[in-house]
């Protein structure tokens, strides 16, 4: 296409290093969307004729067609897929030799990547906002049962399994804003910005920007074929979102095991092992977890790409596209399948209360009691403090012992210490706002289908 300024042809291994078609097929028929936009522009403003704008536009419906039925072969010797739709258009309308009036493939590459983008992050938003309703499902089921919660992994004071579920939906609606964000900043037109610098043709950007649903044209030509910001704002939202999804599939990975053993992993997502019979293995969290390391890298490869890249494009924002693809698969796919393995987790009631029984975790409540009782709370978590270490020496628990031993440790407590010793009570009484008490979950699921509702 550029034949002109040179006398001899590209070397073969330079085509197969150069060619991006293998990574941007895939955006084909966003390419023809920003393509007929275009087209129609130049039909509305002169640039083209009315007629022909219209056997240019039905020209690319017809290369549409091609590629949705699958018969559309596209060759690397034609580099991308930019060059590959305008060589088959122009094969089968001439005229199409006119679609790249004032458009260069640097604009248009960053249309079709937002248009790509924008669909893309949509299906994900869909995704998202199921998982965050599974969420909000699964505190209501589960709710009233009660498990161990931890800090440095040490039981530290019970919880409502339902408070631990609406945990994980805070943070998966903070991604969800992040996503927003990123789709509010890959909306912006870029077609018009030309190479670099605009473009002498009296073209209508606003039209075009309207005609593909943008909310604007880009404000500066030279930044727009520079910026891919978009798509750091992308994997930063992604990154961030498999961070959690690893902390909790380790959580599940972790309560799954014999030792733990209170939660129960559906069947049909587990695998079993080839050697041991009794294996079943929690492969579905360890893989969601394990893919978060290529997500993170996708965007650290961007960062590194960009870092230094002189205003505005250079050939190395081709990069841009492969860990776009990589990171948006995984993603998409790992959002899908906890989504679909979390509305079937269940949790065995018992164990969780078995396991919390062993151990102390009601210790601060009864320095809280003290407190009640007017002792200053240092006092009382000393006091506290000292009797577990007594019960730890002795191998007794807080539930085993009588009024009479509560009695010798701490001269304050009364016959209604032995009733605020139960895990559940312990729960239903932590009832400040946000917290793990009964009724405040109950307020905070009911913010939660609000939420999902708008
Ligand atoms: N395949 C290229 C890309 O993905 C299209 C833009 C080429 N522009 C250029 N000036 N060589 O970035």
């Amino acid at each position: 296409m550029w034949h002109g300024r040179f006398k001899k042809e590209m070397a073969e291994e330079v085509l197969d290093f150069t060619q991006s078609l293998d990574i941007d097929w895939r955006m084909a028929e966003c390419d023809i969307q920003g393509s007929l936009a275009h087209v129609k522009m130049l039909g509305a403003t002169g640039l083209l004729k009315e007629d022909e704008a219209e056997k240019i536009a039905l020209g690319l419906e017809k290369v549409l067609e091609e590629i949705k039925a699958g018969k559309f072969i596209p060759s690397k010797s034609l580099e991308d897929v930019h060059m590959n739709i305008e060589a088959r258009l122009t094969e089968i309308e001439p005229l199409g030799a006119k679609l790249h009036t004032a458009r260069s493939r640097n604009d248009q590459v960053a249309t079709t990547t937002r248009l790509y983008l924008r669909e893309r992050l949509k299906t994900l938003r869909d995704e998202l906002k199921i998982l965050l309703r599974v969420l909000t499902a699964n505190a209501e089921r589960h709710i009233n049962i009660i498990i161990p919660g931890y800090t440095h992994m040490q039981q530290a004071q019970p919880i409502s399994m339902g408070h631990y579920w609406l945990a994980w939906f805070e943070a998966f609606s903070r991604d969800l804003d992040r996503l927003d964000f990123a789709l509010k900043s890959l909306n912006e037109s870029p077609l018009g910005a030309g190479a670099l610098a605009g473009s002498t043709l009296p073209i209508d950007r606003e039209m075009t920007s309207r005609l593909l649903d943008f909310d604007c044209p880009t404000r500066n030509s030279l930044d727009t074929v520079a910026n891919r910001d978009y798509m750091t704002d992308y994997h930063y939202f992604a990154s961030v979102l498999m961070i959690h999804v690893s902390r909790l599939c380790n959580d599940l990975i972790t309560w799954n095991t014999q030792e733990f053993a209170f939660i129960i992993l559906p069947d049909e997502f587990c695998t079993g092992s080839s050697m041991m019979p009794q294996k079943k293995n929690p492969d579905v969290l360890e893989l969601a977890r394990g893919k978060t390391g290529q997500v993170l890298g996708n965007l650290i490869d961007l960062l590194i790409t960009l870092k230094g890249l002189p205003m505005t494009y250079n050939r190395d924002l081709q990069e841009d596209k492969r860990g776009l693809w990589s990171s948006l698969d995984t993603v998409e796919s790992v959002v899908r399948i906890l989504s679909a393995l979390l509305e079937k987790l269940e949790v065995d009631e018992r164990l969780a209360l078995a396991g919390l029984e062993k151990g102390y975790s009601l210790a601060t409540d009864v320095a809280e009691y003290l407190v009640m009782k007017g002792v200053p709370f240092r006092e009382a978590h000393l006091k506290v403090g000292k009797l577990t270490g007594w019960c730890i020496e002795n191998k007794i628990s807080f539930a085993e012992l009588t009024f009479e031993q509560w009695r010798e440790h701490i001269s304050e407590a009364d016959e209604d210490i032995l009733k605020s010793l139960s895990p559940r009570e312990s729960v239903n009484r932590r009832n400040t706002y946000g917290g793990t008490g009964f009724k405040q979950v109950e307020k905070q699921i009911k913010i939660a289908k609000e939420k999902m509702r708008d």
